[in-house]
């Protein structure tokens, strides 16, 4: 059986936690122990008393929680310093984003540590449950349409009222991918008309069913395995003429438009922004890796000539309960790939699912996106 470790995160405005208290009951009943910082999950809304009670040891010390364990799961990477600190071969599980985290390739090879990136678990069919980009865009979706509905100056639904009859507002999502479609079901539940727009063909049909319309741009850029190519020239001037269009007419524009591994495609020109009217929001959920939107300042709000536009960083930690349940089930999943029937760490490295999103092993970085770069 199994020593789990689980630390407190330690990145900046991080408020959720690997474990939430029910898997960690329900890995304890897979007779594994599970030993947990004080306060991991305080910023969740899960308290000490919540762990120990799902039959966790609580320790004070980082050091503590470390000393005899042999998987390690966290949500971001700890800082370069704890780094150095974790045990000798210990497997970690939990997003690596290396690109982010410019230490964590040489601690890995140097601490011969085993790493599994829940970022690179691979988008099939049969590691859906195991999909934290998908977990957590699920609330960054939600998360963006209610920072657009604080933001803006009117409410989204229509109101008739004593006091005058209010249009609903108009929202227009761009990228309708697992974050886009879920900002469309909530500004949807909030009221408003909404309107959708991404360049894979294969979106119309989930966005009908929401009840948003597609916006045709006349452009299909679908590319390899489901994901969206990059646009020629010509492409992308159809697809800016018609979009700004819209975004004049609209309220409210959440953008959550992304290329795997690529900075975020720049869709609204300063132009766009200018032809847009007065008190009209743009929620930029593209900022963590550089926005759709050219004058979007990550983690910040701005003005444009009366238009608002919020680049926040981090949405899923803004609902952290919720975020912290679904990303540990989703670890849970991967365990079953990584626990062996007596419930040792045994990675199956014939699982595509575990070669897919191997990191490191054996004090060499083995994934083939990151080898050279280590
Ligand atoms: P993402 O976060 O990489 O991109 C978000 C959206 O932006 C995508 O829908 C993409 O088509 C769109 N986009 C990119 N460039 C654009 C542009 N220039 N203009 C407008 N839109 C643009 O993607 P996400 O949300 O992680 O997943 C995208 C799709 O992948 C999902 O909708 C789904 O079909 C598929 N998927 C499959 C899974 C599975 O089978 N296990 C799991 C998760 C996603």
């Amino acid at each position: 059986m199994a020593t789990i470790a689980i630390l407190k995160e330690q990145a900046n405005g991080e408020r959720r936690v690997a474990l939430d208290p029910a898997t960690c009951g329900k890995l304890i009943g897979q007779n594994h122990s599970i030993k947990i910082q004080a306060g991991a999950g305080d910023a969740a809304g899960f308290n000490d008393a919540a762990y120990t009670k799902a039959g966790a040891s609580l320790h004070n010390d980082a050091s503590e929680v470390l000393a005899d364990a042999e998987l390690l799961l966290w949500l971001t990477p700890p800082d370069a310093q704890r780094l150095q600190t974790l045990p000798t071969g210990i497997t970690l599980v939990g997003m690596m984003l290396p690109s982010q985290h410019p230490d964590l390739l040489t601690a890995l090879k140097a601490g011969r540590h085993q790493a599994l990136a829940m970022e690179l678990v691979p988008r099939i069919t049969r590691a859906q449950s195991m999909d934290v980009l998908s977990s957590q865009a699920t609330i960054a979706g939600y998360q963006a349409v209610l920072i657009a509905a604080d933001l803006s100056p009117r409410l989204f639904p229509m109101l008739t009222t004593a006091a005058g009859t209010l249009r609903p507002s108009k929202v227009v999502i761009i990228g309708a991918g697992v974050a886009g479609l879920q900002a469309i079901a909530t500004a949807r539940r909030l009221g408003a008309q909404v309107e959708a727009y991404d360049i894979r063909a294969a979106a119309r049909e989930q966005v009908q069913s929401l009840g948003a319309r597609m916006i045709d741009t006349g452009v299909n850029a679908e590319g390899e395995g489901g994901y969206a190519r990059e646009l020629s020239a010509a492409e992308k001037q159809q697809q800016a003429d018609v979009l700004a269009e819209h975004l004049a007419r609209a309220d409210v524009v959440v953008s959550t438009a992304a290329i795997p591994g690529r900075p975020a495609p720049k869709i609204i020109t300063e132009a766009m922004v200018a032809g847009m009217q007065a008190g009209s929001v743009i929620v930029d959920l593209a900022a963590e890796t550089g926005g759709n939107c050219v004058l979007t300042r990550p983690a910040e709000t701005i003005n444009s000539n009366g238009v608002t536009i919020a680049g926040p960083l981090n949405l899923a930690s803004r609902a952290p309960l919720h975020a912290s349940e679904m990303y540990a089930r989703n670890v849970l999943e991967l365990l079953k790939l990584v626990l062996d029937e007596h419930g040792a760490v045994a990675p199956d490295m014939a699982d595509e699912v575990i070669a897919g999103c191997l990191l490191s092993q054996d004090g060499a970085i083995v994934h083939k996106l990151f080898a050279d770069k280590s």
